[in-house]
């Protein structure tokens, strides 16, 4: 008989939720700029911002913490840390930074000579962000069925071989810094990559001499789709499938605030001795010591056994279990969504859902607070908010997703808090003519999305009763 997924652990402690009024969250969403990245906390109450730094760890990680050795120069978990990233990416060196964009930081600057391109499978904000302040270009080589919220393609994150050849082609093979893979591609929904295009890939750039750097901070969850879908690949386990991909690529930048169940920390990963001695050395500028790259001693012991967990099957099969269920409970209700569903959260086509509200009046931003005001389920704008202007003529950049990810934690809510979720955002889906456009009031710099502020584009509410 097929068993149904369900959590491999039982919970030994609880966080108490605020349950909030209508009132009091069209206030706080007014007071946040309509931007749900500026809510205190404390008026959330089943926070789906993010999965980064947000899973509940294990008592044998806490336990951990307990054996973190606090040296600054040679702290024994970093030595743990170092042979589990051997044993489970297998790369040679080990830099660790205090999250993701620390790595991605130090890998663009490293790497990147004013002037040259860098391809990858569909941008994300931080990492784009620090090629262009490195003087690199980014350029989108995504199969195209990714811009297609209804086509279900099963691997939706892979390259387009086409496109990376075009490139080269174009500009030269030296005018080309490296290629960024993503597994689980996170602006296209939590999409995977294909062992076989991975693989592809990496010898298409290699055969030009281009190095590809992983962004490994899914890569556990794009092997459990491998697994599941990629014909052969059925009977290997997670390990053996990520040590897979990782030996094709030449290193990678990880946040470890997502697969690796941690709250903070992440690494920079290498073959190359040179460039490891390089970024050994670059790293004392920015983030610390090489041996503690700005985390804590115990940190890093959290982290070396949360990559171990990370790997496990139950865990894995449950995570996504999780995801597959809310995904399917909004699929069934007509409410238009990424589809296939993919690894960490659902990512509700805005675009479609509000086709009232014009682009420029930011339908997904507009969709989160909305969400908030009617039941304290707290998401992310996934669209023109995030893709910021383009580096050279400065207009607002309109990417064909336009979507609002309800992310989710590891280990850390229950299927109810999923029926909830669901029951708001099929209310709101049936009410959507109430929802309003919003316009900026303020708009930062750099990574706008995290502290923007808006209005609604008529009236003073986003969700008109
Ligand atoms: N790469 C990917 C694919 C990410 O999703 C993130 C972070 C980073 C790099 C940067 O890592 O946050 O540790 O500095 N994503 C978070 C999110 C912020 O909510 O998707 P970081």
């Amino acid at each position: 008989m097929k068993r149904s997924w369900a959590e491999p652990w039982k919970v030994k402690m609880v966080e108490h939720l605020r349950v909030t009024t209508r009132a009091e969250r069209e206030q706080a969403i007014a007071d946040a700029g309509f931007n749900t990245f500026l809510l205190p906390s404390r008026l959330v109450y089943i926070d789906l911002l993010t999965d980064s730094g947000t899973s509940a760890m294990s008592d044998v990680q806490w336990a951990g913490l307990m054996r973190g050795d606090e040296a600054y120069a040679g702290s024994e978990n970093f030595y743990r840390l170092e042979a589990t990233v051997r044993k489970y990416y297998g790369y040679k060196h080990l830099i660790p930074t205090h999250q993701g964009r620390g790595a991605e930081h130090l890998l663009s600057r490293l790497c990147i000579r004013e002037g040259q391109y860098v391809p990858g499978n569909m941008y994300f904000t931080t990492t784009k962000l620090h090629q262009e302040l490195a003087g690199g270009r980014f350029v989108d080589v995504i199969v195209d069925e990714a811009q297609d919220p209804d086509n279900t393609h099963p691997f939706k994150g892979n390259c387009d071989l086409a496109k990376i050849q075009r490139l080269i082609d174009q500009v030269g093979a030296e005018r080309v810094a490296y290629l960024s893979l993503e597994t689980n591609v996170n602006m296209a929904g939590g999409q995977p990559c294909s062992l076989r295009n991975i693989r592809e890939t990496c010898d298409l750039c290699h055969r030009h001499g281009i190095p590809v750097y992983l962004d490994a901070t899914r890569a556990v969850e794009n092997c459990y789709f491998i697994q599941q879908r990629e014909p052969g690949c059925q009977s290997k386990p997670l390990d053996q499938i990520l040590r897979e991909i990782c030996d094709c690529t030449d290193g990678c930048t990880m946040s470890a605030k997502k697969d690796a169940l941690v709250n903070i920390g992440g690494f920079l990963a290498l073959n190359d001795d040179q460039l490891a001695e390089q970024a050994r050395n670059l790293v004392v500028v920015y983030e610390g010591l090489h041996t503690y790259g700005g985390l804590a001693g115990r940190d890093m012991e959290a982290m070396a056994i949360g990559i171990e967990e990370s790997v496990h099957q139950e865990h894995m099969h449950s995570r996504i279990g999780q995801v597959q269920y809310l995904g399917k409970k909004l699929i069934e209700a007509g409410v238009p969504v990424v589809r296939p569903i993919g690894g960490h959260g659902i990512f509700l086509n805005a675009a479609r859902f509000l086709p009232h509200v014009p682009r420029e009046q930011f339908p997904a931003q507009a969709l989160s607070a909305a969400l908030y005001v009617d039941s304290g389920v707290r998401a992310m704008e996934r669209g023109a908010v995030s893709a910021g202007r383009d580096k050279e003529t400065g207009e607002n950049l309109y990417p064909s997703l336009e979507l609002v990810r309800l992310t989710i934690p590891r280990r850390v809510y229950t299927q109810a808090h999923m029926d909830v979720t669901a029951e708001s955002v099929i209310d709101l889906y049936e009410n959507r003519d109430k929802i309003v456009g919003l316009e900026f009031v303020h708009e930062p710099r750099y990574l706008r999305f995290f502290q923007a502020r808006f209005r609604p584009a008529s009236g003073d509410r986003v969700l008109r009763t």
